[in-house]
């Protein structure tokens, strides 16, 4: 078990997006606030029904395992400080059923929640999509979605607020071995062009892999993936 204090301190010292934690930690933070949870440098949570298991190796890598039963998912995955960066990730991902292998992360003023796709099985998400813009990214090409959640959890506790999505062209996602570049402040900028504007970054962001029950659609899967 990680202290929390140990972790803030680690968050604090990532320069910029580097990750030196131990190997081998397998810890729960089921149990924080999101608020807290965003602070650190690993995030590792579930809910529901299932089986679920990941660790942190250390260097920015981390594997997981799930297969989720009704109501049961989980978010895991290595995290930084947030802001306009270039993000590499490389390794493999074999979902099935919905869930995302994707960049998250929160502002406050206004309280947004923003996540990049890079891949998925199943995209299906808990509130309906509005298609808001196209754009590209280096050579790689994104939708931009919003979406509306109403009393949900948040950063600062219950709260309605807006999420955005850039999701990979579907020709472009690749399951199995995966490798990219991010550059959040392209997404950031189309995001902006076509009227949604972030609000502060006070917290980390990470690169997880999620995974969730919708329905009768279950996940399962594993994942194996460096951050850099
Ligand atoms: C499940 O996914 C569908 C789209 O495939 C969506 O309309 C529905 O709201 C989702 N339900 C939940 C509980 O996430
Ligand atoms: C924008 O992205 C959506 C979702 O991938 C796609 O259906 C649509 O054709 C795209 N539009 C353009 C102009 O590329």
């Amino acid at each position: 078990m990680v202290s929390f204090t140990a972790l803030v301190a680690t968050a604090l010292a990532l320069v910029p997006s580097a990750v030196s934690a131990p190997s081998g930690v397998e810890y729960s933070s089921t149990h924080n606030s999101l608020a807290t949870r965003q602070n650190a440098p690993w995030q590792w949570w579930t809910e529901g029904s299932g089986q679920f298991s990941c660790q942190q190796q250390g260097g920015g890598k981390y594997s997981c395992s799930w297969n989720g039963q009704q109501g049961g998912g989980m978010v895991a995955g290595t995290g930084w400080g947030a802001g306009r960066k270039t993000v590499r990730y490389q390794g493999q991902y074999n979902p099935k059923g919905p869930g995302y292998l994707s960049l998250y992360g929160w502002t406050r003023n206004p309280l947004i929640e923003y996540y990049i796709i890079e891949s998925w099985d199943v995209l299906a998400p808990g509130e309906p999509w509005t298609l808001r813009s196209n754009f590209t990214s280096g050579s790689a090409n994104y939708a931009f979605y919003t979406a509306q959640r109403v009393n949900k959890p948040s950063i600062e506790g219950t709260r309605t607020f807006t999420q955005y999505f850039s999701v990979r062209s579907e020709a472009e996602k690749k399951v199995g071995d995966v490798s990219g570049t991010i550059n959040t402040a392209d997404h950031f900028d189309a995001w902006s062009r076509a009227g949604y504007r972030l609000g502060n970054f006070e917290q980390n962001m990470f690169f997880v892999t999620e995974a969730f029950a919708n329905g009768t659609k279950l996940p399962s899967g594993t994942s194996t993936i460096t951050v850099s």
